[in-house]
């Protein structure tokens, strides 16, 4: 069984399909990009999976665990699925170590002494020790978003979510946070993200999942997918990708 597996998911909101019996799966260890069409349902897939969408039919299973449908502790499931969004979203009032401490103090009731050695061994891993007391809108855009991904990690998560981090950022911060993702996939931490860096995309994934119309509409290594995609759609996607320059 796969480390993460989606079996025929379908997810609409109101009136409007957005995942149509989709199906896929993640291995332990691998990182595997979603790309697609803006409005194919990456952040609704990403978000079904942390448990911030509820699932209308389908079912998703964790480490053999199923973590949609009643009965799941959506709590238990954040704590072990890290996400981390476009926006960061830190809280403003907030010093960036109270940002990293937070969950684990309140959510995993670690000693507070031990949730900040924690926090400061990550922030100084990825050099941003020196911003421990700062506040977020004091910091740049590429800055708040190691942060958000520090806060993420200090949950200790076995997955983490990805969805479109760099999109916020002005092009010269996007490869900080890049770095990060590619230490931590190089450290075998298991990834899932949705991107349009499709360059990054093709270094660093395990696979690459093109989502149209509410279902995977081709999978496959990166070389395969970038190099010899074989469905009309993923060929006129990145021919599109490839006329606005963004691989
Ligand atoms: N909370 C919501 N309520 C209603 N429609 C939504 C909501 N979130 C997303 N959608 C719609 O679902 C579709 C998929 O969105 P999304 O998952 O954000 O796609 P992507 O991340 O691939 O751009 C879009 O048509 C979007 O407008
Ligand atoms: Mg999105």
């Amino acid at each position: 069984m796969s480390f993460i597996e989606i079996r025929e998911i379908s997810k609409s909101y109101g009136d409007l399909p957005v995942l149509n019996r989709l199906a896929m799966s993640v291995e332990e260890h691998q990182v595997v990009s979603l790309i697609g069409p803006s409005g194919s349902g990456k952040s609704t897939l990403l978000r079904c999976i942390n448990g911030l969408e509820p699932i209308d039919s389908g079912e998703i299973r964790v480490h053999g665990d199923r973590i949609t449908g009643p009965g799941v502790d959506v709590n238990a499931l954040r704590r072990d699925i890290g996400i981390v969004f476009q926006g960061y979203n830190l809280f403003p009032h907030m010093t960036v170590l109270q940002n990293v401490t937070l969950a684990p103090i309140q959510v995993l009731k670690q000693p507070r002494a031990e949730a900040e050695d924690r926090a400061m061994e990550l922030l100084k891993r990825f050099s941003l020790a020196h911003k421990a007391k700062e506040y977020p809108d004091r910091m740049s855009g590429g800055q708040q978003q190691r942060v958000a991904i520090v806060r993420a990690l200090a949950m200790d998560p076995m997955v983490l979510l990805l969805d479109e981090i760099t999109s916020a950022l002005d092009p010269e911060l996007v490869s900080e946070v890049l770095n990060i993702v590619r230490d931590l996939a190089n450290e075998g931490m298991t990834m899932l993200l949705a991107t349009h860096e499709m360059g990054f995309a093709r270094e660093v994934s395990s696979k690459v999942c093109f989502l149209c119309d509410g279902v995977v509409c081709e999978e496959g290594p990166p070389e395969q997918i970038f190099a010899e995609p074989q469905r009309d759609r993923t060929r006129s996607f990145l021919r599109s990708i490839r006329e606005a320059k963004r691989i």
